[in-house]
């Protein structure tokens, strides 16, 4: 892949809606995800299969699975946190089961109600079930600078877990910021240490925006060679266990900076801009994205 070509993962349609305190329906979470490829995104969380009971914003991922046109070169993307999950999973056409972990015990405990380590193992069979059925297969650890419930996290055990995982066979290990604490030394540290055990190639950076540092903590992973970053339209997002933690960082945010930067990624800003704008309106919530706004009518 040439340097200057981007990969965006959008994750609002899973990230994002996961936290809205009125479910979205599934007709139109999958309206939603057709326009997204309309605008040239070409990797596209559609949702999760966890829990109803833990998460009851992303029941109904099947339907959405089932209701989404997807040209061939469009990658459907979906959470599983075990092997009930991925079951459900590989039902439905979504060419890349997301496992997912963090680097901190408590947070992990919150999330899906184990250890690290236990994860780890819960995740072997789902690992090999998913690349046994021909898909592709993400791991994200979560909590990769800062934890709600244990402060700073040691960029050296981010760089275990990120190693365990792609032990199991993860094609990708997504970095995630959930709290969106870092700034771009925090990262420059994190990838001091996680870089050396995997390379750039299968990292992506996970950016949520709390204190307004995500842009500026992307062009620290651009610096340090990533190509690969999650991030949603509108900014939609956060983590139902994580208290306080707002969205991820703006697509059309993210779009403006690396087109400005030189790379490409090959989707329309525009057509992200007026797909946020339309979303806030349904969601009947402000625009977070600054882009967003300066390029509709205040969004
Ligand atoms: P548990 O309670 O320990 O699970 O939860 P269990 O195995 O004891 O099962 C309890 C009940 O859930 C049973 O039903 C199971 O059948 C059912 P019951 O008998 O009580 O009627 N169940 C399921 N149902 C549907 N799909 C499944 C499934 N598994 C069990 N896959 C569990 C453990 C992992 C299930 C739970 O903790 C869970 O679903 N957690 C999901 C949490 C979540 O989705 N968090 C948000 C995504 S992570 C995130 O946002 C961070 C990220 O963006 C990166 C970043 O920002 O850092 C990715
Ligand atoms: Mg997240």
């Amino acid at each position: 892949m040439a340097d200057n070509q981007v990969t965006l993962v959008e994750v609002g349609l899973r990230d994002g809606l996961q936290n809205e305190k009125t479910p979205v329906c599934p007709a139109q979470r999958a309206e939603w995800f057709n326009a997204l490829v309309a605008a040239g995104h070409r990797r596209i969380e559609a949702g999760s299969f966890v829990s109803p009971k833990w998460v009851p914003q992303m029941a109904g991922t099947d339907e959405v699975m089932g209701l989404i046109r997807k040209p061939a070169d469009v990658l459907a993307e979906v959470l599983v946190p075990n092997q009930k999950g991925l079951e459900a999973a590989l039902t439905t056409s979504a060419e890349v089961i997301s496992v997912f972990t963090a680097a901190s015990e408590s947070f992990n405990r919150k999330n899906i109600n184990c250890s690290i380590d236990e994860s780890i193992e819960r995740f072997r069979p789902v690992v090999e079930g998913a690349r046994a059925a021909g898909r592709r297969v993400r791991g994200y650890v979560s909590c990769v600078v800062g934890c709600p419930y244990e402060g700073a996290i040691k960029p050296a055990e981010v760089a275990r877990v990120t190693r365990k995982l792609l032990e199991l066979g993860v094609d990708e290990v997504s970095l995630g910021d959930t709290i969106g604490v870092a700034r771009p030394k925090e990262i420059h540290a994190l990838l001091d240490a996680v870089i050396p055990e995997t390379g750039t190639e299968k990292l992506a950076l996970h950016c949520h925006d709390t204190y307004g540092q995500a842009i500026a903590n992307i062009v620290a992973g651009l610096e340090r060679g990533i190509r690969i970053f999650d991030s949603a339209v509108a900014g939609l997002g956060g983590c139902p266990y994580a208290k306080g933690a707002t969205g991820n960082v703006a697509t059309e945010d993210v779009l403006y900076l690396l087109a400005g930067e030189g790379f490409e990624t090959g989707v329309n800003l525009q057509q992200v801009a007026s797909l946020g704008a339309h979303i806030c309106q349904i969601l009947d919530r402000p625009n977070p994205s600054r882009t967003g706004r300066a390029l509709t009518a205040g969004g």
